[in-house]
């Protein structure tokens, strides 16, 4: 029976054989890793858990703050605050950074991290997640400011999410290809159960909240129009639609078997490039998909090109399968 590749032997040898990431990092990702199963196990107790329902309280975004994204937030917090490893943190859930306190070491990486993806899936019992992201400190001798996390996303050195489904997986890359990890509940270990994930450029699924429609601009709403169309329009294809609710289980499901997801502008509030948050849901998610072969663009331009203006910026998003990601870009710039 071949060995079974844990997590840590899987970075361990990122390390060593391929000299690909420093023993800081991979600490750093274990830590995050060990969040993710604390954060996994508060999801599975539920209401038993005392953690579904609201939390009383809103976010800088004016979202309603479910239990859950705070808890999520502080176990990444509390996991990552001590080891050494980190400058300092930035989270969906917090209005500005979170500097390492003085009492411990200060290490070279920020993290950034949409704690819990999908809250409006929570109590309803469908896949969440949580999103994370790590940039380097750049080289300087200053204290650590926002003005630090604002890099491009081409710049990261490492992006994952875990998704809380019926299995908990942790999905990761390191700038090596993805790599999937299923967790193994009685070892209490995330085990490699895929390695190289590859999105097929072609594709006849795609995922958008369909109900936004009307308030869309051209190039996406012909770009949907013509997937609805199916084999008797100008695509010569009946497409199928998904869509979970939760970016985690979107970008999972496209990880897997290929698709396109769209979040795009929406003429509702026509001063926001979008609803995603660039920074901790579609850097990492853009990363991602482009070490699985597939494309990531805010219709315009590549996502991890944008250089990022403030923390939580947002951004449209249209990520997944390259050949489709090109025609909806391609129509924006038809515009
Ligand atoms: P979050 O729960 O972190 O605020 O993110 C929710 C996001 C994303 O997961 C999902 O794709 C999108 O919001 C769904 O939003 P709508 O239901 O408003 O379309
Ligand atoms: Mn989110
Ligand atoms: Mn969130």
């Amino acid at each position: 029976m071949a060995a079974r590749i844990s997590l840590t032997r899987y970075l361990v040898e990122q390390q060593h054989k391929k000299d690909h990431i420093p023993a800081q990092l991979r600490l750093l990702l274990e830590v995050v890793a060990r969040a993710c199963k604390s954060i996994s196990l508060a999801v599975n107790k539920g209401a038993l858990g005392g953690v579904l329902g609201a939390a009383g309280s809103e976010n800088v975004q004016g979202e309603i703050q479910k239990k859950l994204d705070i808890i999520a937030n502080e176990v990444l917090i509390e996991a990552n605050e001590w080891g050494g490893h980190l400058a300092a943190m930035a989270s969906e859930e917090m209005d500005g950074i979170y500097v390492v306190p003085h009492r411990y070491p200060k290490g070279e990486y920020l993290l950034l991290f949409d704690p819990l993806d999908g809250s409006s899936n929570i109590d309803v019992n469908v896949s969440i997640g949580t999103i994370f992201s790590v940039l380097r400190m750049p080289d300087d001798d200053r204290g650590v400011d926002e003005a630090d996390f604002l890099q491009p996303g081409r710049q990261q050195v490492a992006a994952g999410y875990c998704v809380f489904g019926p299995q908990t997986t942790l999905v990761l890359t390191v700038g090596d290809g993805v790599a999937l990890f299923t967790l193994d509940r009685e070892q209490g270990s995330f085990v490699l159960t895929e390695e190289d994930l590859r999105i097929p450029a072609d594709t006849k699924e795609f995922a958008a909240n369909m109900s936004n429609m009307r308030h869309w601009d051209a190039p996406m709403t012909r770009y949907i129009e013509e997937c609805l169309a199916g084999k008797d329009g100008p695509r010569g294809k009946d497409f199928n639609m998904r869509w979970v609710g939760s970016m985690v289980a979107d970008v999972h499901r496209i990880l897997t078997r290929g698709g396109i997801f769209l979040y795009p502008w929406d003429r509702r509030e026509p001063n926001k490039p979008g609803k995603l948050r660039l920074m901790y849901e579609a850097n990492p998610m853009a990363w991602l998909v482009e070490q699985a072969g597939g494309a990531a663009t805010n219709g315009r331009q590549r996502i991890l090109d944008i250089p990022p203006g403030q923390l939580h910026e947002r951004v449209s998003v249209f990520l997944g399968s390259k050949h489709e990601v090109e025609r909806v870009t391609s129509y924006h710039s038809e515009l």
